[in-house]
């Protein structure tokens, strides 16, 4: 089965093409083509991600990334090649006789409708059998975009659309490694514990299977990597943070006298919750605790890197001790960590000296560097694994919804 994804759920304008042929222990999957524009320099200029500006840039992007994506994957053909009896059932046609319904289902997204409308006509149906997208969690702006887009390629080219939940393509995303991967579905590597850290989450979420799932903790207030973009602020440093974060405290890490580098004892800024007898988190306290260091301290003794490192241990301590929790009262064969901010070099390593050091039992999964954040890769396997959990049988009856607030 051949899958379009898309995945637009907030600053990242990402399309995949795959392959999922069965096998006996899982799915082998083939990637025929993957392309992420991010808007990361657009929304810097602001500090961070406005919802309406991302709808405009996914809008803008979209249709380019397609037509890229689909000479990438061998499937952009023009209509010119088109045989005399394949002329019926020309897209043109279908477009001419329908062109009120494109029109209403990208009534929010004039500009996109445009280009679509000049765009398809050219090309021929690609071997395309099922589309699917992020339909939330996210900036529902930017949601609406790629679910509208969705609706309009799956009407044209009459192939089902299916909703896929953005923390769901996380989770997976760790057990995706390069272009040619098998996922296991086999009992064994379930229960799997997923740590996912990123702009707008951090959960600890339980997969029994493919598609089911049991959130067992979550934050209260701020997420991780908001976190450390509102450090980063705090300390002059553009958006996204975490990244200048990780550096900054690297530095200053590698400055340390010996003793003092694995010195649990010295806390200089509090660990929030890393005692409460449950899973959840919360750093709006921890990034209080830094706003008052800094605002306190002579911006002549202020030192930015010790700040930065500090903070990171504040925040690495408490995902390690949460997850020592999960691990320690279930049985868990797999841990699995994704999210933007399990780019993090020092909480990446710290969660592999966990499970080295205290579960011998546990096989520890983390996103390869290249999909820690938001793509339609992640989302397009998480669909395919969803559809198969769900049995879905392809109908394309209701339509979608994006919904910003969406739960696993
Ligand atoms: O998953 P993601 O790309 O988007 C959301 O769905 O939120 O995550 C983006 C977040 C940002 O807050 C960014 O500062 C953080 O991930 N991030 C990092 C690192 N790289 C990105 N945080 C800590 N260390 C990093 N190396
Ligand atoms: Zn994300």
């Amino acid at each position: 089965m051949n899958i379009l994804a898309i995945e637009t759920s907030c600053d990242e304008t990402s399309l995949a093409i795959l392959s999922a042929i069965e096998t006996e222990n899982g799915t082998d999957f083939v990637v025929y083509a993957h392309n992420t524009l991010s808007q990361i320099d657009i929304h810097a200029q602001y500090g961070g991600v406005f919802p309406n500006l991302a709808k405009r840039e996914h809008a803008k992007n979209l249709v380019p990334l397609l037509e890229v994506t689909l000479r990438e994957a061998k499937m952009y053909k023009q209509t010119f090649d088109i045989t005399k009896e394949e002329i019926g059932s020309d897209i043109s046609c279908r477009l001419q006789e329908n062109n009120e319904i494109l029109k209403k289902l990208l009534e929010h997204e004039p500009e996109l409708y445009e280009v679509l409308m000049v765009f398809l006509p050219t090309i021929r149906k690609p071997n395309i059998d099922m589309i699917v997208v992020t339909h939330g969690p996210g900036l529902e702006p930017a949601l609406w975009v790629g679910v509208n887009f969705a609706q309009a390629l799956s009407f044209v080219w009459n192939i089902p659309v299916i909703p896929v939940n953005h923390m769901e393509g996380h989770i997976v995303s760790a057990s995706i490694h390069g272009n040619n991967f098998s996922i296991d579905k086999s009992k064994k590597i379930f229960p799997m514990l997923a740590l996912l850290i990123s702009g707008g989450h951090t959960e600890l979420v339980i997969t029994h299977a493919w598609g089911e799932y049991e959130k067992i903790g979550q934050t209260l207030d701020d997420a991780v990597g908001e976190a450390y973009d509102k450090v980063a602020r705090l300390l002059g440093l553009p958006y996204p943070g975490g990244p200048k974060i990780s550096q900054l405290a690297e530095t200053y890490f590698y400055s340390l006298p010996e003793v003092r580098k694995y010195d649990k004892k010295i806390q200089f800024f509090p660990r929030p919750m890393i005692k409460s007898d449950n899973y959840d988190f919360s750093f709006s306290g921890l990034k209080s605790a830094v706003r008052r260091y800094v605002e306190t301290t002579h911006p002549d003794l202020l030192n930015r890197e010790q700040v930065a490192y500090e903070f990171q241990e504040a925040v690495t301590d408490v995902l390690v001790e949460k997850t020592r929790k999960a691990l320690k009262n279930y049985n868990i064969p797999t841990l699995a960590i994704a999210g933007g901010v399990a780019a993090n070099k020092r909480i990446r390593s710290a969660c592999e000296s966990l499970i080295k050091e205290e579960f011998h039992n546990t096989n520890i999964m983390i996103a390869d560097m290249s999909l820690t954040g938001d793509n339609a890769l992640m989302i397009g396997v998480a669909g395919y694994l969803s559809f198969l959990a769900k049995k879905s049988n392809l109908k394309n009856d209701s339509p979608l919804l994006a919904n910003g607030n969406l739960s696993l």
